[in-house]
């Protein structure tokens, strides 16, 4: 059921304190991709979630690049198509960035200009949610190519740092929470 399969997902994520930098905890979720049934578990929940919540989506779009790991099994499942935001200077042809700020550095995303078709239903995902500045980011591209966004979709939710404060009115949907 649900309960276990949540358990199972927290299990697979490590911590690793002082990384990247001093202060961080860095939680992992290379063992989640390690463990066939802890995958399937995070790809489960996140449809289940899709399809009482947002039958009408259209497209799934993930952020580099942890957002790639989960984002086209998901969007496969759905029966939808998916789409990278990618860190600048990876996308051939036209593309539209925006540079952010994160819990421990700054970037700059970058989306095809051809990515989304206007009023397209998207759902954005990655793999955590921290200060929000990556999805916010990726939230004002989306708007730029006048997407309609749904919601976000994420493993992890780093709650004292009060990324989904940022993203309001968007919803984020998460599995685990620290
Ligand atoms: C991490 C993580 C999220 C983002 C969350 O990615 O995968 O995308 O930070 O932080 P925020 O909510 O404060 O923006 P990172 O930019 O480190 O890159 P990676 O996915 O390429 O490892
Ligand atoms: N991205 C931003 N903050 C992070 C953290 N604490 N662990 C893993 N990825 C992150």
């Amino acid at each position: 059921d649900c309960e276990s399969k949540l358990q199972l997902v927290r299990r697979h994520i490590r911590d690793f304190p002082d990384f990247p930098k001093p202060g961080i905890v860095f939680r992992d979720i290379c063992p989640i991709l390690k463990d066939p049934a802890a995958l399937t578990a995070v790809i489960d929940l996140f449809e289940e979630h899709v399809r009482k919540n947002h039958p009408q989506v259209e497209l799934i779009v993930g952020l580099d690049a942890r957002g790639f790991l989960f984002g086209p099994l998901l969007a496969q499942r759905l029966g939808v198509g998916f789409v990278m935001i990618r860190k600048k200077g990876k996308l051939p042809g036209t593309t539209a960035s925006v540079a952010y700020d994160l819990e421990y550095g700054k970037a700059e995303a970058e989306i095809q200009e051809d990515a989304v078709a206007p009023g397209q239903k998207i759902l954005l995902i990655d793999d955590l949610l921290a200060t929000g500045g990556t999805l916010y980011a990726a939230g004002e591209l989306l708007k730029k190519q006048q997407a309609e966004i749904m919601g976000c979709l994420v493993v992890i939710e780093l709650n004292e740092l009060n990324g989904s404060d940022k993203l309001k009115p968007l919803p984020v949907f998460s599995l685990v929470q620290y």
